[in-house]
């Protein structure tokens, strides 16, 4: 991802963002600081619950912070929440695409209310279609499209008055694996045009293949904050191994515990995992270690770190459970 290249202009800055829903005592996100550059796609990374929509929401004006403070393109959120919402285009968790208009309409119209004539509305409108492939569709009403389809609508829609952000939240989830890599083109395809995003996943693979940097959050804290390549390089670890073996499983862990370059062992499904810096015959280590202590090897697999791997050992737990 070089063109065009991050630049140094801030175009989110959060300063400890926090918010404490009313009646609630769980503190949604917790003291959050954070900037996005221009050009950036930047993504917030974290399990159901982490924070992610709360924090796109105080970004977005749709959820006044408890405390601290955001601004977007300059532009101080809680203070200006409509000029803010000429700067932004939002792409959020719910289909939130106007039932009563065809497919065209919802795009049209987007671009009257938000101040644009008649003719550069249809122009710009068309325009999108053809880009987002749904010129096909243009006539029909929204409830004839796919999931992956509508989808793509709502990004065209948040882009048409050409934000300075798009937030995305959660774009992908519950798509099938082809409209989800239709999408991956589409905000690839925008941020080379120059389009800064902020992406919400709680898919690791995601953030991995789009984002320039990576926000890992739970709980509403930010737990690091990096290139998803630093992130990876900075757990300290070349190798997974997963054993999957019968016999005494614990017995095996601590074994294969005992290993150089040994970091950390978990129990997983029928079998172990272990964490390893410097990989030189492994393999061969590990099944000695393993037939040392009686236990049967039915499988041996080997992974690099991911940002499953960083979140695990910052939490202890899996992203996805
Ligand atoms: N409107 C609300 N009122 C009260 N609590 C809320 C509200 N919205 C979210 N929460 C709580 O705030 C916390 C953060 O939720 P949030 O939706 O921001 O997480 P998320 O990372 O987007 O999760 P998901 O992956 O499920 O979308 C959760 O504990 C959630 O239950
Ligand atoms: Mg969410």
């Amino acid at each position: 991802m070089t063109n065009p290249p991050v630049t140094s202009l801030p175009v989110i800055h959060t300063s400890d963002l926090t918010k404490v829903y009313a009646g609630t005592d769980v503190t949604a996100v917790d003291g959050l600081n954070l900037t996005v550059y221009q050009g950036e796609i930047f993504g917030l990374l974290g399990p159901n619950g982490a924070g992610k929509t709360t924090t796109a929401g105080m970004l977005t004006t749709r959820v006044l912070p408890s405390a601290g403070s955001a601004f977007v393109a300059g532009i101080d959120v809680v203070a200006q929440p409509n000029l803010t919402k000429q700067f932004i285009g939002v792409v959020s968790q719910v289909n939130t695409l106007d039932r009563q208009l065809s497919v065209w309409e919802n795009l049209y119209f987007h671009g009257r209310l938000f101040g644009m004539g008649a003719i550069e509305s249809r122009e710009v409108a068309s325009e999108l279609l053809e880009t987002f492939q749904l010129t096909r569709w243009a006539k029909a009403s929204v409830y004839a499209l796919s999931g992956g389809m509508a989808q793509r609508l709502m990004v065209a829609r948040a882009i048409f008055h050409r934000p300075a952000v798009l937030f995305l939240d959660e774009p992908t989830a519950g798509l099938d694996p082809q409209s989800r890599l239709a999408l991956w083109e589409i905000m690839k395809q925008l941020n080379a045009d120059g389009q800064t995003i902020l992406l919400t996943t709680h898919y690791m693979e995601e953030a991995e293949q789009l984002c320039h940097r990576v926000a890992i959050m739970d709980h509403g804290k930010l737990l690091a904050l990096d290139t998803p390549t630093n992130l990876k390089h900075s757990t300290g670890i070349d190798t997974i191994v997963t054993v999957k073996a019968t016999g005494d499983l614990n017995e095996l862990g601590r074994a294969l515990a005992l290993l150089d370059g040994a970091s950390s062992v978990r129990a997983v499904e029928r079998g172990v995992e272990l964490h390893v810096a410097g990989g030189e015959r492994l393999l061969t280590r590990v099944i000695a270690a393993a037939e040392g202590v009686g236990a049967q090897v039915q499988d041996v697999s080997v992974a690099e770190p991911s940002l499953e791997t960083v979140f695990i050992r910052l939490t202890g737990r899996e992203l996805r459970d």
